[in-house]
């Protein structure tokens, strides 16, 4: 930016030119005036003589320069004014051009002094948050990639060590190799449509297809279809639907995904043996669905975080039973773009009870 451009210059010469102006015409004009009312005095009290280089003029040169000199003080001090202030209005400027600068090269902490309350406090203030966002969302992006990296990684690792093994002759390719490869290889394309849903519902771009649906009977299909897991533990699956229900118009497939979730996970993290309900009613205008187990419930350390995707508690890093902690996050999506809302909670005798709430 060209110097002579700067908002602090053309603030301080504007002000400093204002002032010149105003001051010399006023000494000009006072100077004029003050002429002539001495010039009436002497005429009034000595006679009509004109004014000569007498003891008057002296006093009349010695006042117009102390006015001159007055001014010029004025002046110097207006000077030194404008300058201050325009100092204080554009210091600041200064500062968010540099932040601005830092951030476009990628540094996202950046947070300025807005200690004043004018307009560009404000707008420190404004710039401070978007810095705080940018920062926030940075993290958020990267720690998202190394969570793709670190759930890609295991399964590919695994596939590519038996591949290798096979080719090389080390392990005949035998069923249960086969087997477990395609497990390995429905854990990672299940993933990669987890992620793509994920980075969708995040921007906001994933499209329901809302059609009206009976919950009830959804909900008692789905429980059909998971028994299996339950048996498998010696877990019980209680379903309580309320008769009546309203029909709502949900997205069925992620509603699926949903209750789907929530029920593997209340099997997953509940233990062996444990019961498991789900009871769906209605509550004054909207469908109260609660999934409940009676397992060791959720560390309140983990609690403020199981939304988030990757998340998982501690016990639940096991490659066996863990899952890749993206359930919850896309639950919580899916949900919220249904309008409704998603809460986790500790019951005192033990276990998690999830609750959604969904318009209807
Ligand atoms: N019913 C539950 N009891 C105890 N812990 C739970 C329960 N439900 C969820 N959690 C905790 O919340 C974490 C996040 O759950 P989420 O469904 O998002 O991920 P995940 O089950 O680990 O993996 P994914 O669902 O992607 O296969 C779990 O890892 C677990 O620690
Ligand atoms: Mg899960």
């Amino acid at each position: 930016m060209n110097k002579w451009q700067s908002i602090r210059l053309k603030l301080a010469g504007g002000t400093f030119l204002l002032l010149l102006i105003t001051v010399c015409s006023l000494i000009v004009l006072m100077n004029g005036q003050m002429e002539r009312a001495f010039h009436d005095f002497l005429q009034l009290h000595h006679s009509a003589a004109p004014m000569q280089d007498t003891a008057e003029m002296m006093f009349l040169h010695s006042v117009h320069q102390s006015l001159w000199w007055v001014g010029l003080f004025f002046i110097a001090l207006g000077l030194v004014a404008s300058y201050l202030l325009s100092t204080s209005i554009t210091k600041p400027l200064r500062r968010l051009t540099e932040a601005a600068k830092e951030i476009g090269q990628g540094n996202f902490n950046q947070q300025l002094p807005a200690s004043a309350h004018d307009e560009v406090g404000q707008l420190t203030q404004v710039f401070n948050q978007m810095a705080e966002d940018l920062s926030r969302n940075e993290k958020s992006r990267r720690e998202f990639f190394a969570g793709i990296a670190h759930e890609l990684r295991t399964p590919l690792a695994i596939l590519q060590g038996n591949l290798e093994n096979i080719s090389s002759g080390i392990t005949p390719p035998e069923p249960e190799i086969i087997f477990s490869m395609q497990e390995e290889v429905m854990r990672l394309s299940r993933l990669v449509t987890d992620l793509r849903d994920l980075s969708l519902a995040e921007i906001r771009e994933l499209k329901l297809h809302r059609e009206p649906t009976d919950f009830g009977q959804l909900v008692l299909q789905l429980g059909q279809f998971m028994q299996p897991l339950f048996d498998e533990t010696g877990q019980k699956l209680l379903l309580d639907v309320a008769d009546n229900l309203p029909i709502v118009s949900v997205d069925q497939d992620r509603m699926r995904q949903v209750i789907g979730n929530l029920l593997a996970n209340a099997s997953r993290y509940s233990g062996p043996g444990s019961t498991v309900q789900l009871r769906i009613q209605q509550k004054d205008h909207s469908l109260c669905m609660e999934i409940q187990d009676n397992g060791p419930g959720i560390p309140p350390e983990d609690m403020p975080h199981i939304f988030e995707q990757f998340y998982r508690g501690e016990k639940s890093r096991n490659r066996k039973n863990g899952g890749s902690g993206i359930g919850l996050a896309l639950a919580r999506h899916y949900i919220e773009i249904h309008g409704g809302t998603i809460k986790a909670e500790n019951l005192p005798v033990g276990g998690v009870r999830f609750v959604i709430l969904i318009d209807c």
